[in-house]
């Protein structure tokens, strides 16, 4: 089976429109694509067009034209909204039997050159193609939210996923500006949220432990590290913590120290009721005088001005793995 040529596309169906679905489809609108979209919940078309307006604004500043409001329809069934569509991006519920039925429906309605790629952040691509016809076009496609503005897409196929598939969902995904990663093995929670993971759980560990306060390991990462991760990842700025040397050089000097911390990083129960109290009464207190709209606002402007100007620098984000 040949795929079709994906700087054919043209039309995207979207099905599931909360929040990924919602800001998938605003993404896929600023990539200049038809969206055909569909979600059973009763206030979910009103939502949908909300959402994209209310999107709009910051997606204009990133370089997208006025609002092409008559290329987003909305559907009543899954089969009316992908019919036409020559590619799927599938954002239901995170429930195994739900997106497994669901594919199979939308597997049933779209000719089998078309790809269909799944948003989950948690299900493995071999679990959701168990009842599809053609399991050879199911891929994982998952973004970080909000997806209409983070550049970051992972890509992974499962046991049944055609190699070709995986090619052809990052060759879209650049099209739409993003920055796809190509994940060769499936591992729960894919890589950037396992990495999320593993840096979350230093940081309880520090404040269960009373090294220093919860605002202050956040502003470790906020006010330190975490600006230069938003630039290069933590490999390449270790590469370059080794001056002309590199990471050779870095490791030379550091590998031993850096081992003896990793043999002391913590390890919590994040499942200890006690624990998640002192989290959460330590985050309300750091929080007293912010509301969680406030932060919301302070964030989003944020990035949208580091979007900027990485973009500024970079030229526009067409970037990805091979
Ligand atoms: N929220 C995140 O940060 C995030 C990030 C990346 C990926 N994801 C993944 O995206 C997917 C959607 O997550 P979300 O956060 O948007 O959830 P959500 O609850 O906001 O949205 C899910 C939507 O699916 C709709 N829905 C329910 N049954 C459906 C059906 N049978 N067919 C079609 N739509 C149906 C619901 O009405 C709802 O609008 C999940 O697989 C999740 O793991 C979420």
């Amino acid at each position: 089976m040949t795929l079709i040529d994906p700087a054919t596309v043209r039309t995207v169906g979207v099905i599931g429109t909360g929040t990924i679905g919602a800001s998938w489809s605003a993404a896929f609108l600023a990539a200049g694509y038809q969206v055909r979209a569909n979600d059973p919940a009763p206030d979910a078309e009103a939502k949908l067009f909300e959402f994209v307006q209310q999107a709009w604004p910051a997606l204009e500043k990133l370089g997208a034209p006025a609002l092409p409001i008559d290329r987003l329809s909305f559907h009543a069934t899954p089969e009316e909204a992908v019919s036409g569509a020559d590619i799927v991006q599938e954002n239901a519920p995170e429930r195994v039997e739900l997106k497994q039925e669901l594919l199979a429906r939308i597997d049933r309605a779209l000719p089998p050159d078309r790809v269909i790629a799944s948003s989950t952040s948690g299900i493995t691509a071999t679990t959701l193609q168990v009842r599809m016809a053609h399991p050879r076009r199911l891929v994982i496609g998952h973004p970080f939210n909000p997806p209409h503005m983070m550049p970051l897409v992972e890509v992974v196929g499962g046991a049944a996923t055609a190699p070709e598939t995986v090619d052809w969902a990052m060759t879209f995904y650049r099209h739409c500006a993003k920055h796809p990663i190509r994940i060769a093995r499936e591992k729960p929670g894919h890589i950037a949220n396992r990495l999320q993971a593993a840096l979350w759980r230093e940081v309880v560990s520090l404040v269960a432990d009373g090294v220093a306060s919860i605002e202050d390991v956040d502003a470790a990462v906020a006010y330190g590290p975490g600006l230069r991760w938003a630039i290069f990842g933590p490999s390449t700025i270790f590469h370059l913590a080794g001056g002309e040397g590199g990471l050779a050089h870095f490791l030379d000097h550091l590998a031993q120290p850096m081992q003896s911390w990793w043999n002391s990083l913590g390890n919590p129960d994040l499942t200890d009721p006690l624990l998640r109290r002192k989290l959460v009464e330590a985050m309300d207190k750091a929080m007293a005088n912010r509301s969680i709209e406030d932060l919301a606002a302070e964030r989003d402007k944020s990035l949208l001005g580091i979007l900027e100007v990485l973009e500024a620098v970079r030229g526009p984000n067409a970037g990805g793995s091979e």
